[in-house]
């Protein structure tokens, strides 16, 4: 784990210390190092107990539940499992008699600046109406429904609309590749999908529909019976005639009224596919009633919402943080949230500020890719600067996908927040649901660059690997020592991976492995997570596996005899993809390569999608292996930095080819 010593290294020299203030502190529903302490202690004492509490506090239930947590089946925890209880009752129909009716719930904001309100009563009417259209199409509980939408108002009532009838969504990110659709249909068996004809980004009209039709001309998609489809734009799309259908025609003569299903706690709410250690993506499969109440309950404790709040994730719908902290999260907490269609950079890189500024943010929730880029576009243009723009309505700041460097966070901290908005760097996963390890604004006390400490009834812990604790200080393997309400229960179609992923036997199959390395402090104990210790990349805080890379190049088998793919630190992404290739032709060199290199890239866009195209492509005529074949990462990753190689190679079958690769074109 030599990531994690030079992690220790700079948690060694990361001596900047930034408390609440006593106002803050004054203020904040968890009051204080004590209160957060309590709560813990809480949690500590009786864990069943504390879990049950906040169930029944923070959830509408129709049917109360009488069994917190059965282990029976372990790690197939069940949480809840004899209530009954409707998310989207439980996003909207609970504001109805109360003033949160006539509140806005949703501030939209256009690509091209166009701003749209709805409140709760609005929202819950247009849910309702778009749950009778799939109802009237015979979608009933139990189904699955594939979401391919635009970051849109629309995308969050698609959702709503399938758990209000207790249809179970699978979303996918809109910069997914027709391939990456077709292989999500049929592993989760959907019956329909939800899209829309085109769109909007950075003031580009971009098909979404075509690639729909393209993925389920790919085959083994009979199971898909209804097509809907939003008109964003007012382009003209293909129309199969007796699947597909505009909401238009959909919606058409339906009633505004829809009774909400009940549904087990267990329930899946969702499936959402990610990014795990083998060529497929896994399909994480989240429950209704421990979602929701981490959804609600990490609204009020991490964002220390108030209801004069004005809520900003700028997640899109297509990853975990969209669902928990757009979709349902602030719905459930009853704020007010703004969700923004486009791009940060459009029409120029001030847009994040400005609109913070025009709707009055309150909380800010970005990802330190964002924050990266926005630093580079204010250095670099005065006029885009957050200076530009009047930020005095903040009074938190959030992080969230990856590690934030420490210079990254005193910016953001500096010129968004003008040191007086905790920063909460939350770090979680699309397998936890929700926020584990995050600062409390006001309780905790910041470090730039550290998750700090893990939310109350999170029994994080770093062991080594056979499952042993290991001391504040050293470097180890981040895991979660008991179950959590919104935890992942199983991988769709594969609980057997679902064990073996993040439950390993080798650790003594009962420890959640979160995949990541994590190292604490030695003076306050503080987490900071030191990176993936799987073959999964972080690149721009989306999650990429490897061996998903490897298998889309090798998959142009004309081309590619072999592959192999590495990340390595980017300034402005985090981690960059680095391939290596190994060709059925000649190695090629200068334009040949460049010429080859863009082919392969656009091939990987097709496969998978856009944001997996690999930065750099090394041709070499073999990769780098021991005598038994395995191909030596480490030496490539050295390679992808441009290192030059000082580990021992002595192992290596073929030393002569560690120059090839070496080398760009
Ligand atoms: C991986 C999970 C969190 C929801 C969005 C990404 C990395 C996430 C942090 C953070 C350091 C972080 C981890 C994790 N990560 N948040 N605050 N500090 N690393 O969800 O796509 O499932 O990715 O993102 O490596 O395992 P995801």
């Amino acid at each position: 784990m030599s990531a994690s010593s030079s992690a220790i290294e700079s948690m060694l020299v990361e001596n900047r210390v930034f408390p609440p203030s006593e106002a803050t502190v004054k203020a904040a529903r968890i009051s204080g190092m004590e209160g957060y302490n309590a709560l813990c202690a809480e949690a500590e004492k009786d864990f069943e107990g504390f879990w049950a509490r906040l169930a029944k506090e923070n959830v509408v239930w129709n049917k109360p539940f009488t069994r917190t947590l059965d282990e029976s089946n372990a790690p197939f925890y069940k949480w809840f499992d004899d209530g009954e209880l409707n998310a989207s009752a439980n996003c909207l129909d609970k504001h109805i008699g109360t003033p949160t009716e006539n509140k806005v719930a949703v501030i939209f904001e256009a690509d091209d600046g166009t701003v749209t309100k709805t409140t709760y009563k609005e929202l819950l009417a247009r849910v309702s109406q778009f749950a009778n259209a799939l109802k009237a199409d015979g979608i009933q509980k139990g189904d699955r429904v594939l979401v391919y939408m635009p970051m849109t108002l629309e995308g969050v009532i698609a959702m709503q609309a399938c758990a209000r009838i207790g249809a179970t969504h699978s979303v996918v990110f809109g910069g997914f590749s027709a391939k990456a659709l077709q292989e999500r249909i049929i592993d989760a068996g959907a019956v329909a999908v939800i899209t829309s004809n085109y769109q909007m980004r950075g003031g580009k009209e971009l098909p979404l529909k075509s690639i729909v039709d393209e993925g389920i001309a790919m085959g083994g998609c009979e199971s898909i019976k209804n097509v809907y489809v939003y008109q964003r734009t007012k382009t003209a799309c293909n129309m199969v005639a007796g699947r597909d259908k505009t909401f238009d025609v959909a919606l058409a003569g339906k009633s505004t009224d829809c009774a909400p299903v009940p549904v087990g706690a267990e329930h899946p709410l969702f499936i959402l596919y990610t990014s795990g250690s083998t060529g497929k993506p896994k399909g994480v499969q989240h429950s209704t009633g421990g979602y929701l109440l981490w959804a609600k309950l990490t609204m009020d404790w991490t964002f220390d919402l108030k209801p004069e709040d004005v809520f900003w994730c700028t997640a899109d719908i297509g990853w975990i943080t969209g669902h928990t902290y757009v979709a349902y999260g602030p719905l459930a907490a009853g704020a007010t949230q703004i969700i923004f269609e486009g791009v940060p950079t459009f029409p120029n890189a001030g847009r994040f500020w400005q609109m913070i500024e025009r709707h009055k943010c309150t909380i800010f929730y970005t990802a330190p890719t964002a924050i990266r880029s926005l630093i580079k576009a204010a250095e670099s243009d005065a006029s885009v600067h957050p200076d530009r723009s009047d930020l005095s309505s903040l009074r938190i700041l959030g992080s969230v996908g990856e590690p934030i460097n420490p210079e990254a966070w005193m910016w953001y901290y500096k010129n968004v927040g003008h040191e007086k908005c905790p920063i909460v760097d939350t770090f979680w996963q699309t397998e936890t649901g929700g926020h584990m390890m995050t600062p409390l604004p006001g309780a905790t006390p910041l470090v730039p660059g550290s998750c700090t400490l893990p939310l109350p009834g999170i029994m994080a812990a770093i062991v080594d690997e056979v499952g042993n604790d290991i001391a504040n200080g050293t470097g180890g393997i981040l895991v979660v020592k008991r179950p959590w309400p919104s935890m992942i229960r199983t991988i769709w179609n594969d609980p057997e991976r679902f064990k073996k992923a993040y439950f390993p036997e080798e650790m003594g199959g009962k420890l959640y492995l979160a995949g990541d390395g994590a190292v604490r402090s030695a003076d306050r104990g503080y987490f900071r997570i030191t990176g993936r210790i799987d073959d999964v990349l972080n690149v721009s805080g989306h999650r990429m596996g490897t061996m998903e890379i490897e298998s889309a190049l090798v998959s142009k088998s004309d081309l590619v005899a072999e592959a192999a793919v590495v990340g390595r630190p980017d300034d402005l992404t985090g981690e960059a993809i680095c391939a290596f290739v190994v060709l059925k032709r000649a190695r090629p060199s200068g334009d040949e390569a460049k010429a080859i290199a863009k082919e392969l890239r656009d091939w990987v866009a097709k496969e998978i999608g856009p944001i997996a195209k690999p930065k750099d492509i090394r041709f070499g005529e073999n990769l780098p292996k021991t005598r038994s074949g395995k191909i030596m990462r480490r030496l490539l990753r050295s390679l992808a930095k441009g290192e030059s190689i000082t580990q021992d190679t002595s192992t290596l079958e073929n030393p002569a080819i560690l120059d090839q690769l070496g080398q760009a074109y």
